[in-house]
């Protein structure tokens, strides 16, 4: 088992490993020793795998558990779902020194910890991830939320766990097409901070997402993603400076999952936006033609994509109207080095002319 230090606004550690799911209820005594009250939250596919042994493991250590599953899928993050949480909480009594567990993928976690941040003004919320995405990515930080019909994670809340559970076993059920959707993720670590990420990855690039029933692996993949992930947020909580790096392939990433009407999913479109990205930064000189192919092949070793046909207007468009956008002048994340992000202030004019390239019009990227 791989434990990582978080040290936030509220010092935690994040547990990654084989077979943690049954010792969750050691550990959630451990460290809510006060508590009585456990509200598991957890979805349609997620709880048919998962929820019994987290449940029976709470029940050992004297935890009363009650249950929220709500319809697996990003339509369900909403307001109703987190009203569900809430109503089960008044209705059990639930006091401010009781627990929420959210078992499942980055959508049971954001809301989740929405519910546990605003229920009796904040309660404890334990995370207990079940995807990769949320294993290296949506538990660890916290973030949490809900989207709007206006628009996606609109409503939330900073509210951090007070541990992270991360059963790495968890992965070996994932459909094909989720996990090499987080692979996006885990790739994009590697190209903003991590050398020796990247090394694993290239490594085991000929397996591809074979790699998911290599438990040792997988192990020490999500480990190392976790510690970066702490690593930056302990240096930016709140999100105002350096966390931005890791939004790098998001700006034009999000661009193309709205055109799309979010029917394709988010990590593909990452690895479209970082694909986007290795290209501009290649026609503007600062990264080799070399490095570039080195990084496209990790990308498509792994089953992603590295193109789209958004336009350069399109993409400056879609990143004006970004929530994380501040002023008039855009944060873009470039990496010129694999394992160096860099942010880069740019004007809507430059940027577009940025990603434009050695094209003279607005034709797809
Ligand atoms: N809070 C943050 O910092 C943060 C960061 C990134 C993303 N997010 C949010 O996370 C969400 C995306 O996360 P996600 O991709 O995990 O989505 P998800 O929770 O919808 O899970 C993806 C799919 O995998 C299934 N699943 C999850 N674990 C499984 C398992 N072990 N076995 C079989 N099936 C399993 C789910 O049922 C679902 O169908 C988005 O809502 C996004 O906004 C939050
Ligand atoms: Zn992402």
């Amino acid at each position: 088992m791989i434990r990582t230090a978080v040290k936030a606004s509220k010092s935690y550690e994040v547990l990654t490993g084989s077979g943690l799911l049954s010792s969750s209820g050691k550990i959630m005594r451990e460290l809510c020793p006060g508590a009585r009250k456990l509200l598991i939250v957890s979805e349609t596919r997620v709880a048919p795998l998962y929820l019994e042994k987290v449940r029976e493991s709470a029940k050992a250590q004297g935890f009363e558990v009650s249950e929220y599953i709500f319809e697996a899928g990003e339509a369900s993050k909403n307001i109703g779902s987190v009203s569900g949480m809430w109503g089960v909480c008044a209705r059990e009594g639930f006091t401010r020194t009781d627990l929420i567990a959210a078992l499942g993928g980055g959508v049971t976690g954001d809301m989740a910890g929405f519910a546990a941040a605003s229920f009796l003004r904040g309660i404890d919320v334990i995370q207990i991830p079940t995807s990769l995405l949320a294993m290296v990515d949506a538990s660890v930080g916290g973030k949490t939320g809900i989207d709007l019909p206006e628009g996606k994670n609109q409503v939330g809340a900073f509210w951090q766990p007070v541990c992270v559970i991360e059963d790495t076993d968890c992965l070996k059920t994932l459909p094909d097409g989720v996990f090499t959707e987080g692979m996006a993720e885990v790739i994009k670590y590697a190209f903003i901070m991590d050398i020796p990420l990247y090394d694993l990855l290239r490594e085991n690039a000929s397996r591809g997402i074979g790699i998911r029933d290599d438990a040792e692996l997988m192990e020490r993949i999500v480990g190392m993603c976790v510690a970066d992930k702490a690593d930056v947020i302990m240096n930016d909580e709140f999100d105002n400076g350096r966390r931005q790096i890791l939004n790098y392939g998001h700006t034009a990433g999000h661009v193309i999952e709205k055109k799309s009407d979010f029917s394709k999913p988010h990590g593909i479109c990452v690895a479209k936006g970082m694909g986007i990205m290795i290209d501009a930064c290649v026609a503007a000189g600062s990264l080799t033609e070399d490095e570039a192919s080195k990084m496209k092949s990790l990308i498509t070793a792994y089953g992603l994509p590295v193109t789209d046909d958004i336009t350069p207007e399109e993409a400056r468009e879609g990143a004006m109207n970004d929530k994380k956008k501040r002023g008039n002048t855009l944060s873009v994340i470039l990496v010129n080095k694999i394992g160096d992000a860099q942010i880069v202030k740019m004007t809507p004019d430059e940027y577009t002319s940025f990603l434009r390239g050695k094209r003279t019009d607005d034709t797809p990227l």
